[in-house]
């Protein structure tokens, strides 16, 4: 049985509580196919949802979209809940809300150029070194001249002028050349071609319809179909990945709460890691660390453990360990450094345990009292709550219609509003931004600002030569801002509306006009660990 403080996940020797208090000290759920994994999961995620804690999973087969029915009663079900001394099952659905990249089985998911960020596109698109450094070169002009980049289209467009400007910008920035430019190029189509540019645009996703309660205080939970996703693993993990680095960006820390303020799935989580450069591997580990304190728990979800870089893994304390193979040598490796990851019991050896279980069954060991690993126990895992496996179109049309998400997201809208709502946000993180360079000036340990200086310059005529790329007509706008840079001094910290009469005519005729490459915020924006706009709220 539940009980306030804990969620029931099964029994073995004795019950086997998941602490809620130690919820956000994350979790991992492994063993090979067929073990039980998707059903451990299901049962955790109608665990915190009664506990009232929402939750954000993938679901990758269309099997996890059964949490939205009411379960079945069958008596294998009973006889495994009278063996774990489970006396009512409680069949019950959860209550989800349903997503969806594509649009088709839930509400569409949407970001922006500008939000993801370079670390995040270069995985995206599998760059290579060299292209990742030229991205990010195109990503620092932008940022530092507050130039938002909507969609793919925008980003195309500051790619062909980087390449048109090659020289300007490589004394100034770094080597940008036109073949790497041109690779970029071509990746972006293939990313088109795969559905990617459905991705971004606007209304971009509001990372508070994923905190959802209901009126009688059950979380929801959020559920991503993930299986057309699925063919394209780069776009599947570095999703992820964002949504990860948009939680943490907007989260206020809250220490250790009574229980999560989130929890986070992570299915097939190798993805994240498989080809990761190490810059990258480094980020999401601190991402994983500090995200404890805004009360998001992440539990991942993968085959063998050892698909986790240790220093992530070292993290995971909740553990759920399904059965493993050992028929190859390599088989019997990861059994091995499997079981020493456990809190011996003296009972049994683990190592032979972890062969032996049968399917729904697992070594379990949750965190216990002041967050030490429990002794690791082998446990049957209770039968879920709600239906397990997949929903019928009509079923998910139903929970569609009903959503509290309503039809926001429903439609993309044209670029011109889109530019207005993303230049808010774009506002919010030039602010921020602002903020930080201010609180750095004023501290006696301030840097010299001789590379701010050169960067205002080149910023000029960077922005000169923009406007010899799009046409003469942005150019009104272009004066504008060097008006402002001149009128300001410290430019960053003031606002295109600053300065001197120019303004009112750029304002006239140029600013639809820089619409064609994407809209200004006339400020330096500033980004977070994995890249993302960084939000300034606390
Ligand atoms: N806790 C459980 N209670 C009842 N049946 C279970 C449980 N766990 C697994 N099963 C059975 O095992 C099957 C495979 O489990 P699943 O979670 O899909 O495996 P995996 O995700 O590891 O491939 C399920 O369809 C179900 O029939
Ligand atoms: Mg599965």
């Amino acid at each position: 049985m539940d009980t306030p403080e804990s969620i029931f996940i099964g029994a073995g020797e004795r019950p086997q509580h998941l602490l809620l208090k130690y919820a956000n000290r994350h979790g991992l759920i492994a063993g090979a196919t067929g073990t039980g994994k998707t059903v451990t999961l299901q049962v955790l995620a109608e665990g915190f949802s009664r506990a009232g804690v929402p939750v954000f999973l993938s679901d990758i087969k269309g099997d996890l979209a059964g949490l939205s029915q009411t379960g079945t009663p069958s008596p294998g079900f009973d006889e495994r809940a009278a063996k774990i001394g489970l006396g009512d099952i409680g069949y019950q659905a959860s209550p989800v809300t349903f997503w969806d990249l594509f649009g088709e089985q839930g509400h569409p998911v949407r970001t922006t150029i500008s939000e993801m960020g370079p670390l995040l596109l270069s995985r995206l698109l599998d760059l290579s070194e060299a292209q990742e450094g030229v991205l990010s070169i195109v990503f620092e002009i932008a940022d530092r001249e507050g130039l938002l980049l909507l969609d793919l289209s925008d980003l195309q467009a500051l790619l062909t002028f980087a390449a048109e400007n090659s020289k300007e910008i490589s004394s100034t920035y770094g080597n940008v050349t036109s073949a790497s430019v041109g690779a970029i190029q071509r990746k972006l189509l293939t990313l088109r071609q795969q559905g990617g540019e459905n991705f971004f645009g606007e209304p971009a996703l509001q990372l508070s319809e994923f905190m959802r309660t209901t009126w009688d205080g059950r979380g929801y939970v959020n559920i991503l179909a993930a299986d057309k996703l699925m063919a394209t693993p780069q776009l599947y993990a570095t999703f992820l990945l964002w949504l990860l680095s948009e939680l943490f960006e907007e989260l206020p820390e809250v220490g250790d709460p009574q229980k999560p303020k989130l929890v986070f799935f992570f299915d097939e989580a190798h993805l994240l890691f498989d080809d990761a450069p190490k810059a990258l591997v480094d980020r999401i580990e601190s991402v994983v660390r500090l995200i404890r304190s805004k009360g998001v728990g992440i539990y991942f979800v993968t085959q063998n453990p050892i698909d986790l870089p240790d220093r992530v893994l070292g993290q995971l304390g909740n553990r759920v360990q399904h059965a493993l193979r050992a028929f190859t040598p390599r088989d019997q490796r990861v059994v091995k450094s499997a079981a020493e990851t456990f809190r011996a019991n003296p009972a049994f050896t683990v190592s032979e345990t972890i062969t032996q279980l049968g399917v729904g069954e697992a070594l379990v060991s949750p965190l216990e009292a002041k967050g030490v690993p429990g002794i690791v126990e082998r446990a049957l895992i209770r039968p879920p709550a709600s239906r397990m496996g997949p929903i019928t179109r009509d079923e998910r049309l139903e929970i569609i219609a009903k959503s509290p998400v309503g039809t926001r997201y429903d439609n993309a809208v044209d670029r011109e509003s889109a530019y207005e709502i993303l230049k808010k946000r774009g506002d919010e993180a030039a602010r921020e931004s602002a903020e930080e360079r201010e609180k750095a000036e004023k501290s006696p340990a301030r840097r010299v600002s001789t590379r701010q200086s050169a960067g205002a310059a080149f910023g000029t005529s960077f922005l000169r030569s923009i406007a010899s790329a799009l046409g003469r007509a942005i150019v009104p706008l272009i004066l504008t801002f060097i008006g402002a840079k001149a009128a300001g001094g410290r430019s960053t910290t003031r606002t295109a509306s600053a300065s001197s009469s120019r303004q009112s005519v750029g304002e006239a005729f140029g600013k639809s006009v820089a619409r064609s490459i994407g809209t200004s915020v006339g400020k330096q924006i500033s980004r977070g660990v994995l890249g993302s706009l960084s939000k300034g709220i606390k």
